[in-house]
């Protein structure tokens, strides 16, 4: 029916699994609730208005915290290449506020940079044209310091881009087009979720939490019909790292990752999904043995990480590596759809290559004990440029991880492409795409290529583990 698994071998990622046996998910929820699907916005021209707000997530879990145009998740953009926007972001949310397009090349004063920040009652006016990919991206917050506890709270929504090449592909759409946004939360004795991130939470893992939201629904289930169906995963959470597999093993089908399709696809049992990273997939629901498949983080270990220290300190959520339930897929058997079959090429990607970088900039990260999160011995600054970049250049960037701690690296107005991971780790199957967030193992380091083609400026990169960006694990780079 469909020929998958082109080059898999090539990109065996192992993400040290414990697996197996004795397999401790944290199956809170039940399943019960449908999932939700943000609404959509087309719009050339419109308003993401943020107000204060409190949300029903169930019966027994409220959160009180944010909203855009009344909406938890907030709306899906979908936009085509090249169209243009106008949009005008009203900030009715009592503290100051500004947000960014995760993942898009777009002029600095654009780009939702910190300093860009507007004070409650004021709005900020976009205008930008997409000359983007096809593919998953998203927005959300980015006010220095307050990203993760705004992000907590409600505000964080995808924004698809389509283009001509993608189509051609015709890929499931419609019904068969699901995007899965992936939160985890901590929920207090009295069923609300509050941002209250531990000392050691601050200042190590970021915040854990073991209620999983799946697009603001606890462990929701969904119908599909016995087919393909592309999924679009968005780990929107501020420091869970979730193991992306289904609970009976059944393989799926990576596409796209960050910046879009990948040239091929990649058929994978499992795959790490960082904060701030997305990954597009086709699951065939027709392989599925059993009538409900799970899907599920599987459990992983940190490489020599603390995930006891984590524990030892009491950072109050279940440790990084945890398994988890997300949600259900309630397959009908009785209806068989129109087989699909994956092209061998998925789409045309000129990746640069290392003859034609000018420079490798090394990009230390470490903890600091009385200066939290830095990068290259910094915390952020405001206004101090870090790295200068000329534009038009190709660059490599080595992220070296001095901590125990993962950080998911992103760097702002680019696309790059990964192209080692030390140690014999490999790369993931979505590292064989355009990519704008790196996960950066303990001791690890990771080579990114890039060119700089974004309007000259000042611009952001940081981890995009909340806690450790709003701690001080953010630079600026200019590109001049
Ligand atoms: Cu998704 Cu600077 O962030
Ligand atoms: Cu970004
Ligand atoms: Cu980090």
């Amino acid at each position: 029916m469909r020929n998958i698994g082109l080059g898999a071998g090539v990109f065996a990622f192992s993400p040290i699994l414990s697996a197996c046996s004795g397999e401790k998910f944290i199956t809170k929820g039940d399943f019960k609730v449908s999932l939700p699907i943000p609404d959509e916005i087309n719009a050339a021209s419109f308003s993401l208005s943020a107000t204060k707000a409190t949300t029903d997530i169930s019966k027994d879990i409220r959160l009180s915290g944010f909203k855009i145009n009344k909406s938890f998740p907030s709306p899906t953009i979908r936009k085509s290449k090249g169209d243009s926007v106008e949009i005008s972001f009203k900030n009715g949310m009592g503290q100051e506020s500004i947000i960014h397009w995760h993942g898009f090349i777009i002029p600095p004063d654009m780009d939702g940079h910190p300093r860009d920040v507007v004070p409650s009652g004021q709005n900020y006016e976009y205008k930008y044209t997409l000359n983007q990919r096809a593919g998953t991206y998203w927005y959300h917050p980015h006010p220095d310091k307050l990203t993760g506890e705004q992000v907590y709270k409600g505000m964080a929504g995808f924004y698809i881009i389509e283009d001509e090449e993608e189509k051609a592909l015709n890929l499931p759409s419609g019904k068969f087009e699901i995007p899965l946004l992936i939160q985890d939360r901590r929920v207090n004795g009295s069923g609300e979720i509050v941002y209250n991130p531990s000392r050691p939470e601050k200042m190590m893992t970021g915040i854990l939490g073991d209620q999983i939201l799946i697009n603001g629904a606890p462990t929701p289930y969904h119908e599909v019909e016995s087919s393909v169906y592309r999924l679009r995963l968005l780990n929107g959470s501020n420091a869970r790292i979730y193991n992306l597999a289904f609970n009976d093993n059944t393989p799926y089908t990576v596409i796209g990752a960050d910046g879009g399709l990948l040239p091929s696809a990649v058929e994978t049992k499992e795959l790490l999904l960082a904060p701030g990273e997305r990954v597009d997939i086709l699951v065939d629901f027709s392989k599925f043995a059993n009538k409900n498949a799970k899907l599920i983080s599987k459990t992983f270990e940190i490489p020599s990480s603390g995930g006891m220290m984590g524990n030892m300190m009491g950072s109050g959520g279940s440790e990084q590596g945890t398994g988890f339930s997300l949600m259900e897929f309630r397959i009908d058997k009785s209806t068989i759809g129109a087989p699909f079959s994956i092209p061998e090429k998925l789409s045309e990607s000129n990746f640069p290559t290392r003859s034609e970088a000018s420079k490798t900039r090394q990009i230390h990260l470490s903890m600091q004990m009385m200066q939290g999160h830095t990068i290259n011995g910094k915390r952020f600054s405001m206004n101090r440029v870090d790295e200068q970049v000329r534009q038009g250049d190709t660059e490599i960037w080595e992220f070296v991880n001095e901590t125990n701690q993962p950080h998911p690296m992103h760097v702002h107005a680019v696309q790059f492409k990964v192209l080692e991971r030390s140690g014999n780790r490999g790369l993931k199957p979505t590292e064989k795409g355009w990519k704008d967030t790196v996960l950066v193992m303990p001791d690890e380091r990771v080579q990114v290529i890039m060119k700089f083609t974004s309007e000259k400026g000042l611009y952001v990169f940081h981890c995009h583990n909340l806690e450790h960006e709003d701690n001080g694990m953010m630079a600026n780079f200019e590109v001049v």
